[in-house]
């Protein structure tokens, strides 16, 4: 496709024919002010603008492009898929190979059902969850994200982060749900006494990644499940963000703790449209057409995306990606805090397995929103912007995680240490 128009005219038209001129909030820049980039091509660590500038992408498209965008090997079994078939909507082996992939290396997944994307696979394994339970109630936590599903748009992060209280217009069903805070033992315990009958299911990202990067002790997640066993309450992971980065077996493997339910999505698809939920067979085993819980869709598990899935996390297990990406990301965001302090600017970076968050310095460990400093927005704007003219493409919000993938060489990343730290510039105190 020729593109010949600059982001800003191209940014004008959109917002003729599309909501705030996107499709998806956070890449409308309102966060960090100005006029959307508009990107043409994308390859390894980069994106190049439809004007033919060149960034060093952390984005990576929220988190799927693990091996970086388009992966070679990656586009050989796409283009493999795309000389064989596109969607069936009838039984086919694809799919059924990524599902055997799947349940053979996470133990507690026993059954998986691929769906279209992250926020399908969360509504799906919340209505398993009240099906199984005959509960209705889903306790949640200040700050996690889990897609757009209706009852989940409540103290969220995203694109919602920031807003309080019940965060969409058009929602009506939200007051199924409660919310708690993270990292809050006592609070967690007291909704447990009070309403743990009620309660189908706790969801919560074991690794929370839309509000920032809220690391959770494991002592608290451990508790929570036990808490959660005790009253008869289901446990899901909403591994979306977490799920084949930070570990094999995503945040559970990581902690050594099991869900009974999981969702997952991004890596999983590979950078193409794809979520799963799934988990141990008992509960699986209702959802249609097993059992009474009905699940469906006419893309679901489509080909080109569940290829794309097994041959990321083929050449991911193959090359130990996730191993080496965890080193590499530990040591950028040292080096990057570093190169803050050299700068002159109080900032700092969080991390886990390859994801990152750049934000003010504190003098202790962010854990939930509680902990966010007051100026934790601050100059992420200006530092943004200063970001983009260096080079380097960072997701537009203050609260949105970075991502390092495979395609970010140690060469690369000492580029973006350059860049950033002469971006940091502006943050001087
Ligand atoms: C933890 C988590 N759950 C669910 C979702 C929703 O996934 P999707 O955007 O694919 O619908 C996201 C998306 O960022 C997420 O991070």
């Amino acid at each position: 496709m020729e593109n010949k128009q600059s982001s800003g005219t191209l940014f004008e038209r959109s917002l003729k024919v599309a909501p705030g001129g996107v499709h998806s909030p956070v890449r409308a820049f309102k966060s960090v002010g100005g006029t959307p980039i508009f990107f043409a091509r994308s390859e390894g660590a980069y994106l190049e603008s439809v004007e033919g500038t060149r960034y060093i992408d952390f984005c990576q498209s929220f988190g799927p492009m693990i091996l970086g965008h388009r992966d070679p090997d990656v586009k050989a079994a796409v283009a493999d898929m795309l000389d064989t078939a596109w969607s069936m909507g009838a039984c086919e082996p694809y799919s059924l190979e990524l599902a055997e992939y799947l349940t053979s290396r996470v133990p507690f997944l026993e059954a998986v059902r691929f769906v279209s994307s992250g926020t399908e696979a969360v509504m799906s394994a919340l209505r398993v969850a009240r099906g199984a339970t005959g509960r209705t109630k889903i306790l949640k936590f200040d700050g996690c994200y889990h897609g757009h599903v209706d009852s989940m748009l409540v103290k969220a992060g995203s694109g919602l982060a920031g807003a309080v209280a019940s965060d969409s217009a058009g929602v009506s069903d939200a007051q199924e749900t409660l919310v708690a805070p993270l990292n809050d033992l006592a609070a967690m315990e007291k909704i447990f006494a009070e309403r743990g009958k009620e309660i189908a299911a706790v969801i919560l990202e074991p690794l929370p990644a839309n509000f920032g990067l809220l690391v959770q002790t494991p002592e608290f997640i451990r508790a929570l499940v036990e808490g959660a066993r005790r009253h008869g309450i289901l446990v899901i992971f909403d591994e979306v963000i977490s799920g084949f980065r930070v570990h094999p077996q995503g945040m559970a493997g990581k902690l050594g703790i099991e869900p009974d339910l999981v969702t997952y999505g991004k890596v999983v698809g590979g950078g193409f449209p794809l979520g799963a939920f799934g988990g141990r067979k008992k509960y699986m085993d209702l959802v249609a057409p097993s059992g009474p819980v009905y699940q469906a869709g006419t893309l679901s598990a489509n080909p080109i995306s569940t290829r794309a899935g097994l041959a990321t996390l083929r050449k991911a297990e193959k090359l130990g990606v996730i191993e080496i990406l965890e080193k590499r990301t530990a040591k950028f965001a040292a080096d990057l805090s570093a190169r803050f302090a050299k700068a002159g600017a109080d900032w700092t970076v969080s991390h886990m397995g390859s994801i990152f968050w750049i934000h003010p310095k504190v003098s202790a460990p962010i854990r939930s929103t509680r902990d966010f400093p007051a100026n934790l927005r601050g100059d992420f704007p200006k530092f943004f912007h200063a970001a983009v003219k260096e080079g380097v493409y960072l997701a537009p919000s203050a609260f949105e995680v970075g991502f390092v993938s495979w395609a970010h060489s140690e060469e690369i990343l000492a580029k973006a240490l350059d860049a950033l730290e002469r971006a940091a510039d502006v943050l001087k105190g």
